[in-house]
């Protein structure tokens, strides 16, 4: 079938976007699913942070391809071997599919599946099949979900079925912020009630993680971001503290507010300094957690020996450690009873024509989560 997608040629182009334009709208051609594959109307899809990386050349991708990896969709056709499916399901897009066979996959770490992450690479779906084309030539996939289309074939080991009643705008944000930021509170950190938690960076992703320490019970949720709207943003959805990551003190502050520094410093942003900020306002035998890509190449350092003697963990978290099979219908319950409104952090509907100006706010830090969407029955 034809239909209207955005194509990402070249990676490395800067912004402003609505002048070097990385973004072609174009009518490609879709193959119909395999058998172990599913066509889905894209109801939603979220501008995150990654895709902006993605477009910037921080994450290298194999291009031509269309990018974005956040939606939520209508399943409109199966392949004879689908089961986790079926034709009228409304699901979330996983952007890590789950082989369900590699060794992280059987021992419940699915968001590390290592033939996801191999497929990643070729721009291929997990199955190793490519469905997209324009004029006969090949255009790549983005993490088995390419959303920013008007319809996706993907493997089945890439959907989550969720309830119907769910607006595709607030559904597409339990594919990738939501998981990301709560799950890093709850899965990665597994944080105890009454702990002390510091959240740096406050996108999409970082507010998640302040829904997360609320619903974890935190006893002081501290909001750290170099946006001042950021801040008071936060505060309304939780934060008890708000820190200027731009103010040269920011640190000092935030290790005197809390007598030696959080239990707990999430990492959101996806930029050292972040990095820098959350390791040094952790607290002797406390725990920092990055979610934030940064550039591959970017390093960060430690002093060794205060790692040792202060007890120090750091931990990485993809996905926020999240079996979401398990995870994103559990958190859409919480959704349902008003405990993660994920709608306050909806930055305005755009269309596919809209896509690089739409990077330009994201990068200006002037939106939290755009949702794009193609279809007029989802414009919600
Ligand atoms: N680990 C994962 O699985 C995963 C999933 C999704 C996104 N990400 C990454 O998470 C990061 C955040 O994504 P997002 O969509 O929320 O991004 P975003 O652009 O919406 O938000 C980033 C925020 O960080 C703030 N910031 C920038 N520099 C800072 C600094 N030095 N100190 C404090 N705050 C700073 C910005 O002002 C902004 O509010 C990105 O790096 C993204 O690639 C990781
Ligand atoms: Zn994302
Ligand atoms: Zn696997």
């Amino acid at each position: 079938m034809k239909m209207k997608a955005a194509v990402l040629y070249e990676q490395g182009k800067e912004h402003p976007f609505t002048e070097t334009k990385p973004l072609v709208v174009e009518e490609l051609d879709l193959d119909p699913p395999g058998d172990d594959e599913v066509l889905i109307k894209t109801g939603a899809a979220g501008l995150c942070h990654s895709d902006l990386s993605m477009i910037a050349g921080i994450m290298e991708r194999k291009v031509p391809m269309v990018p974005g990896h956040e939606a939520a969709g209508v399943v409109m056709e199966v392949g004879k071997d689908v089961t986790q499916c079926k034709v009228g399901d409304h699901i979330v897009m996983s952007f890590v599919p789950i082989c369900g066979e590699c060794e992280y996959c059987i021992t419940g770490r699915p968001n590390l599946c290592i033939t996801a992450f191999n497929a990643r690479a070729t721009g291929a779906l997990v199955n190793g099949n490519r469905r997209l084309s324009l004029d006969g030539e090949p255009v790549y996939h983005t993490n088995g979900v390419s959303c920013y289309a008007e319809y996706m074939v993907a493997c089945q080991d890439s959907v989550i079925v969720i309830d119907k009643d769910v607006p595709m705008v607030d559904a597409a944000l339990f594919g990738c912020a939501v998981v990301t930021g709560v799950g890093a509170i709850v899965n990665t950190a597994k944080i105890s009630p009454g702990s002390t938690i510091a959240v740096v960076g406050l996108g999409g992703v970082g507010l998640c993680a302040v829904f997360g320490g609320v619903l974890a019970g935190a006893g002081r949720i501290i909001a750290v971001d170099i946006a001042d709207d950021k801040l008071g943003l936060a505060r309304q959805l939780g934060a008890t503290d708000t820190f200027n990551a731009s103010d040269a003190d920011c640190v000092d502050k935030v290790v005197e507010a809390t007598k030696g520094g959080v239990d707990y410093a999430f990492e959101v942003a996806g930029v050292v300094e972040a990095m820098q900020t959350a390791y040094s306002i952790t607290r002797r035998g406390g725990t920092t957690v990055t979610s934030g890509l940064s550039h591959l190449e970017h390093k960060f350092e430690i002093p060794h020996a205060q790692l040792v003697v202060d007890e120090r963990t750091i931990k990485g978290s993809y996905m926020g450690s999240s079996i979401v099979r398990q995870d994103v219908p559990k958190f859409i319950d919480l959704y349902r009873q008003g405990k993660l409104p994920v709608d306050k952090l909806r930055s305005g509907n755009i269309g596919l024509a809209d896509l690089n100006h739409g990077f330009d706010k994201l990068a200006r830090g002037d939106a939290v989560r755009q949702m794009l969407v193609m279809h007029d029955e989802f414009d919600a």
